[in-house]
């Protein structure tokens, strides 16, 4: 009888616009994973607490709102698209209008919670690959493979103007740029599980590495711990 491969869980952390998504979703296919973006759960939050002006001071407030936001992840014309209370929102996530507030709102406790149970709620099979910025320490701790990805502020700059002008959005490179820098500032400084690098992360460093290097180094990284798993699975029958 053939064994089936175990299937494992793949954090993926590190500072903004540094091509996580893009990995996660690279390896997701591979490995017939599911892809989970997390962050696109704190922006289509963020972006319904900016349509019905939500005080994000006022607790009940915040509970009340959760209580009616449902994401839904639907795969269409090969894209992962981001719905809110049952509206396509993937582009509208991706607007400065979010991304100024995104942070903030994802220091709010409540927020975290609530988002952090509906990411468990995802892998409790294994077989997902899932990026942001508290996945390897918070969400799935007992993930076989975490990375914490990192590249130079030039190059990720970059990266994201090369991303928003496909989506038909010009902003000048400073703008671009302190918008990523102030996220990773309030990111790694909040209270509530903020970005850090879990002890046993694998660093990937990409400034300098093409999608496509990358990919094949994080694909050997993958096979290697869907072997130790497989090798314990048989060890412990
Ligand atoms: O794609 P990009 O790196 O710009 O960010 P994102 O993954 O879309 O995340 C947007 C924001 O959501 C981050 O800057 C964090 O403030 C928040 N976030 C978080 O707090 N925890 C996560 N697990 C994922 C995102």
């Amino acid at each position: 009888m053939l064994t089936m491969s175990p299937k494992i869980t793949i954090a993926i952390d590190g500072y903004a616009a540094c091509g996580k998504s893009t990995l996660a979703k690279a390896l997701a296919k591979k490995l017939g994973y599911i892809y989970v973006d997390s962050g696109a759960m704190y922006r289509a939050v963020t972006l319904y607490f900016l349509d019905y002006s939500v005080d994000t001071a006022d607790r009940a407030a915040v509970k009340a709102a959760l209580a009616n936001i449902d994401i839904e992840f639907r795969y269409e014309n090969e894209q992962n698209t981001t719905y809110l209370n049952g509206k396509n929102v993937e582009s509208e996530i991706r607007q400065m209008r979010v991304s100024n507030q995104v942070s903030q709102v994802s220091t709010i406790s409540a927020v975290r919670r609530d988002m952090v149970a509906r990411q468990q709620a995802f892998g409790q099979q294994g077989g997902l690959a899932m990026d942001g910025r508290d996945i390897g320490t918070v969400v799935f701790p007992q993930a076989e493979l975490k990375l914490f990805m990192t590249a130079s502020i030039a190059v990720r700059t970059q990266r994201r103007i090369e991303e928003l002008a496909k989506n038909n959005i010009q902003l000048p490179t400073e703008t671009v740029q302190h918008n990523l820098t102030e996220r990773d500032r309030i990111d790694s400084t909040r209270e509530d599980s903020p970005l850090l690098q879990a002890s046993d992360a694998v660093v990937i460093d990409n400034s300098n590495l093409s999608p496509d290097e990358q990919f094949a180094l994080v694909l050997k990284l993958a096979e290697s711990r869907i072997e130790g798993k497989k090798k314990r699975k048989f060890e412990t029958a």
